[in-house]
């Protein structure tokens, strides 16, 4: 390349494709936008819910079990533990961003806008939380300060719906906050050492990462196929394989019993296109985050980029990108400028039952 052209690379003036100069055109990935603050008595109960263990079946784990803030709002490890003596086969991922995904879990199978129902599936699931809509809603209303702070927000009685709807507010109003990409974008242009600028201009050009991750959470929602090798734990133990089948057979997936790998969204749509196919991941808080891809399967964001030099795995159309190791280094030191300062909220601790003796009077 010649020294002008680099030196412009190197200020993150061009990006690079196959050594030719890109436009400047294309997606692209682009800062975190500014979310308007929603209720606050309705947060504030969210927060409260979010961290008691009583919303689950047998008391024993609550959402900050699976999505613990000092483990990236994740569990820190390959595949989830699921519900006690349940083992899932797939990666708790983190719940930072969830007000931006277009679509929720890995293989893409909720709205994003809902929130408040994936809130529902979490509780309601066998493998997460196992815990009736009903009892759920009869044991909240026997906490005197669950009464008073409902209060606050709304005139009717604790229902479930609306406990759904507060948790899926609360998880909205975790983002990134202060990640140097987003410095950068909006004119701190010391905010991206020169090598992150580089790593940057191959994430948009020879990499072609930017194809699938763009936008302020670098996920464009849809479903691909990068043919992530499969966890061997997930065949080896059987807990893992029979939550795998189970979710399967509840999708209503024809001969479900045969499958030996995730299929991913084909298990949702039944339609051949999407066998293992799954939603982009968002690429903020990476730093936090890992293990990666939707069972873990890579510890390092070395393995990630290793994995699309090779070109992904089967059946993937991606390409080998023959990326030399300092190109590699550059794209992950890029990846990493896409996380912000750690996002921690503080455990309220869970106020205790008291049996509500005067209905209506509180
Ligand atoms: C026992 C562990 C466990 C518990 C408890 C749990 N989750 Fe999850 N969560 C998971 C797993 C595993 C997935 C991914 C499932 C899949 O994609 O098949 C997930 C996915 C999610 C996602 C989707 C994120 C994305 O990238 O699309 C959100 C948001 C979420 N959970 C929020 C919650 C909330 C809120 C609660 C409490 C009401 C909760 N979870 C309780 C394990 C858990
Ligand atoms: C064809 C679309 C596509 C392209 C191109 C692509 N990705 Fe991905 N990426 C995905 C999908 C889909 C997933 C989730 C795969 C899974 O979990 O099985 C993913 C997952 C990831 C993850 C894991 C995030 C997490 O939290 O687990 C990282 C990191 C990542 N990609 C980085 C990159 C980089 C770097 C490039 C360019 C070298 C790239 N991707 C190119 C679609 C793509």
């Amino acid at each position: 390349m010649h020294a002008f052209c680099r030196t412009l690379v190197a200020a993150g003036l061009v990006a690079v494709v196959g050594g030719a100069q890109a436009q400047g055109s294309g997606p692209d990935l682009a800062p975190m936008p500014e979310s308007k603050p929603g209720n606050a008595a309705m947060i504030e109960l969210g927060r409260y819910f979010y961290f008691d263990n009583r919303l689950s079946g047998d008391w024993g784990v609550s959402c900050a079990t699976c999505h613990n803030p000092e483990k990236g709002w994740g569990d820190g490890q390959a595949l989830s533990t699921g519900y006690p003596s349940m083992e899932y086969f797939r990666n708790a991922p983190t719940v930072l961003n969830a007000r931006h995904q277009r679509r929720f879990l890995w293989d893409g199978r909720l709205d994003g806008a809902d929130a408040g129902t994936l809130a529902r599936d979490m509780i309601t699931e066998s493998h997460t939380m196992n815990m009736d809509s009903r009892l759920m809603q009869e044991r909240l209303k026997q906490v005197p300060e669950y009464r008073e702070m409902w209060a606050k927000w709304r005139k009717d009685d604790i229902n479930g719906m609306r406990v759904y709807s507060a948790i899926g507010e609360f998880i909205r109003t975790l983002e990134t906050v202060n990640a140097p990409f987003d410095r950068f974008k909006k004119g701190d242009e010391n905010a991206l050492t020169a090598e992150q600028k580089n790593g940057y201009a191959l994430f948009r050009g020879k990499a072609g990462c930017v194809a699938c991750h763009h936008g302020p959470i670098g996920s464009d929602g849809n479903l691909h196929r990068t043919g992530v090798p499969e966890h061997p734990e997930v065949l080896k133990n059987p807990l893992r394989t029979i939550t795998m089948l189970r979710h399967y057979s509840t999708s209503g997936m024809p001969n479900y019993m045969n499958a030996r790998t995730d299929v991913g969204h084909y298990a949702i749509s039944k339609n051949k296109r999407d066998l293992g196919k799954f939603r982009t991941a968002q690429l903020r808080d990476l730093k936090y985050t890992a293990p990666y891809m939707h069972n873990g399967v890579f510890s390092t964001l070395d393995e990630v980029i290793d994995f699309y030099d090779r070109g992904g795995g089967g059946g993937s159309a991606l390409k080998p990108l023959s990326l030399s190791s300092a190109e590699k280094q550059a794209i992950k030191s890029f990846l990493l400028s896409l996380s912000g300062d750690p996002v921690i909220v503080k455990d309220p601790g869970q106020p205790d039952l008291q049996v509500w003796t005067a209905y209506g009077k509180n």
